[in-house]
């Protein structure tokens, strides 16, 4: 089943010295999820923040729906530190683990929801043996590792072949797609049976967040 569309902008493109404000100007003007991408300059060739950062968030009174995207290698003890910082959802890249299903198991024991992420080298098959027991499937549209890239047209297939895997399962599964969402690209992810819409220069990069949120929203209905 299709959950309501959710908007998930990414703090990659925020200004970092006004994280704080950035998501509160964000959530206010209509987002639903904050989407926090976590990178180590060794699964990807960049680096950015780590579990302090989340917890500083919450420590300073931001209570929305913190999405993190692991693009690190390895993940156990990072996803527990995130768990304990503040994560309400934690999806991790399958390449990056030894098992997958030890990994999802870590994530649920901390009481976190927990997401794979799959490439777009990577084949749907990953999710064979584990797809009863996640909460959403992130479709990366863009190689991970920068925000502000162009979004690879062969995703929409691979977008409508999770949509009918979801719709088979008799469990709520978020489908979630990253990189190059934009006014000109979000119709057709959504027609393609997205519900989670992750976007970073598309949004951070406008001059005002309700007006772009807003028309991504007129978009997806
Ligand atoms: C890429 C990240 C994305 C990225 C999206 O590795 O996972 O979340 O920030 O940025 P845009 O929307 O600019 O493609
Ligand atoms: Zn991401």
């Amino acid at each position: 089943m299709r959950s309501k569309s959710l908007i998930a902008p990414s703090i990659l493109s925020a200004n970092f010295a006004r994280l704080g404000e950035e998501i509160n100007s964000v959530m206010s003007a209509g987002a639903d999820w904050i989407h926090f991408d976590v990178m180590d300059n060794h699964y990807v060739p960049n680096l950015t923040v780590g579990p302090m950062v989340c917890k500083s968030l919450r420590d300073d009174g931001i209570k929305d729906f913190i999405d993190v995207h692991l693009m690190i290698e390895p993940v156990n003890d990072l996803a527990k530190s995130f768990a304990s910082a503040g994560a309400d959802l934690i999806s991790f890249h399958p390449e990056a683990v030894e098992s997958s299903k030890e990994t999802i198991d870590i994530i649920k024991a901390c009481s976190c929801k927990v997401g794979i992420a799959i490439n777009p080298d990577t084949s749907l098959s990953v999710l064979d043996e584990i797809i009863n027991e996640i909460d959403l499937i992130l479709l990366m549209s863009v190689y991970p590792g920068f925000g502000g890239q162009e979004f690879i047209e062969d995703t929409i297939e691979k977008i409508q072949a999770a949509r009918n895997l979801i719709d088979k399962q008799d469990h709520k599964i978020y489908l979630e797609v990253d990189g190059g969402i934009n006014n000109e690209t979000i119709s057709r992810v959504s027609k393609a049976g997205a519900d989670v819409f992750v976007a970073g220069s598309a949004i951070f990069g406008s001059s005002d967040y309700e007006q772009t949120i807003e028309s991504f929203r007129q978009k997806i209905s």
